[in-house]
């Protein structure tokens, strides 16, 4: 079996991804360094407009995520392209992932709700603001540089503004290898090291499941922790990334010698979220995690965390499975999820006489 290959070396970092085929991009790729999940409503009038707006959406997707160079319409109208980047747009490793929620299932366009979709409850250690939460329609941009992503989300809501209006958004980075390897949280810890293959994501008409979860981190309090207390509550040591009981990150953590967790603690993360059994494999998630910083609290502390995103083919049998295992683990102290969502990644964009949601809307 093929190990998807997660961890990626900055000088292979990937110029553009095909924008056609029976998936999206996006989603069992490496993450770029930049990314952005921006939750709109949909505002289109009814299904005819709901679906001219997926077809602008995909319309303008195809252009960005290859690049090239935007019609001049001439000095007298607006320009075509807000030229951010510059006269040609680059691909710049751009890609657009567009998935749905539940809510655009309700009764104003007469859509069938994919099976397993449903909006995101409250978990027990979440602090959830609504105004952070669900939305009809999740764009997850992401490039090699940050202005990339802007431009492309400007472009995208200027051609769509009929039919989806913005609900919340939060940016994301990614950081390189420190020193080496899987790139860091802003816990100082490495983030991504283990990952299942990419069969795990896919259902057999090339669409998936995304959640996502905004996930603030208390990094002042998280400071004043002892190393050893911070790497029991991980399972895995903070300068290499090893398990307790390994010397390199790609070690793979003996849990059978292990039983009574006087190594890896039995409720530690990495043994509550994957605790190595038959059973546990069908509940494995393929995780695509950014970085979030956007400066301080009303309070004075740092506004940062995780911007979790999973991919999967079953939110119920694999990410729920793996959030009810963690609920209450030592790390709830030091972490508080306050956003995100359910999202129904859509099949991808076969050809150019394709477009997003077709399925769903014919
Ligand atoms: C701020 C919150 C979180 C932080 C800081 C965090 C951090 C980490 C770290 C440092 C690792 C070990 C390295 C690795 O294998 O990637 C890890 C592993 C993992 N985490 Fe998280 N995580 C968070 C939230 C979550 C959530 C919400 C889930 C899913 C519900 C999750 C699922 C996993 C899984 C499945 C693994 C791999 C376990 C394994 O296969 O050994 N994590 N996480």
């Amino acid at each position: 079996m093929q190990r998807t290959r997660y961890r990626k070396v900055e000088a292979e970092v990937p110029q553009s991804y095909p924008f056609h085929g029976p998936r999206q991009a996006g989603v069992d790729s490496p993450p770029q360094r930049f990314g952005t999940f921006a939750a709109f409503d949909a505002t289109a009038a009814n299904r005819a407009a709901l679906t001219d707006m997926f077809k602008a959406l995909t319309d303008r997707a195809r252009f960005l995520t290859a690049g090239g160079t935007p019609p001049d319409l001439g000095v007298g109208a607006p320009p075509s392209d807000s030229a951010v980047l510059g006269p040609t747009v680059p691909a710049d490793g751009l890609t657009v992932t567009v998935s749905v929620g539940a809510s655009l299932f309700d009764s104003r366009y007469g859509l069938t709700k994919p099976s397993g979709l449903s909006a995101m409850p409250t978990f027990p250690d979440d602090v959830l603001d609504p105004a952070w939460c669900h939305g009809d329609l999740m764009l997850q941009i992401c490039a090699n540089n940050i202005d990339t992503v802007h431009h492309a989300l400007r472009d995208l809501t200027r051609h769509t503004r009929d039919g989806m209006q913005p609900r919340y958004r939060l940016d994301g980075f990614g950081s390189p290898p420190r020193p080496a390897g899987t790139p860091r949280n802003l816990l100082g810890f490495k983030d991504g090291i283990s990952q299942p293959t990419a069969e795990v994501v896919w259902r057999p008409d090339g669409s998936s499941f995304q959640v996502v979860r905004f996930i603030r981190m208390l990094v002042e309090f998280w400071d004043r922790v002892s190393i050893s207390e911070q790497e029991r509550m991980f399972g895995r040591r903070r300068d290499s990334g090893a398990p307790l009981d390994g010397s390199v990150e790609t070690d793979i953590p003996d849990y059978g010698k292990d039983s009574d967790g006087k190594v890896i603690p039995l409720d530690s993360h990495i043994r509550l979220a994957n605790p190595r059994t038959p059973k546990a494999e069908s509940s494995r998630i393929l995780r695509r995690p950014f970085n979030y910083d956007r400066g301080f609290q009303p309070n004075g502390t740092i506004d940062a965390g995780l911007l979790f995103c999973s991919y999967q083919q079953d939110i119920a049998r694999q990410f729920e499975t793996v959030q009810n295992r963690l609920a209450g683990e030592p790390l709830t102290d030091y972490v508080t999820p306050f956003g995100g969502g359910y999202f129904y990644v859509l099949p991808g964009v076969h050809d150019n006489t394709d477009h997003y949601a077709r399925a769903l809307l014919t």
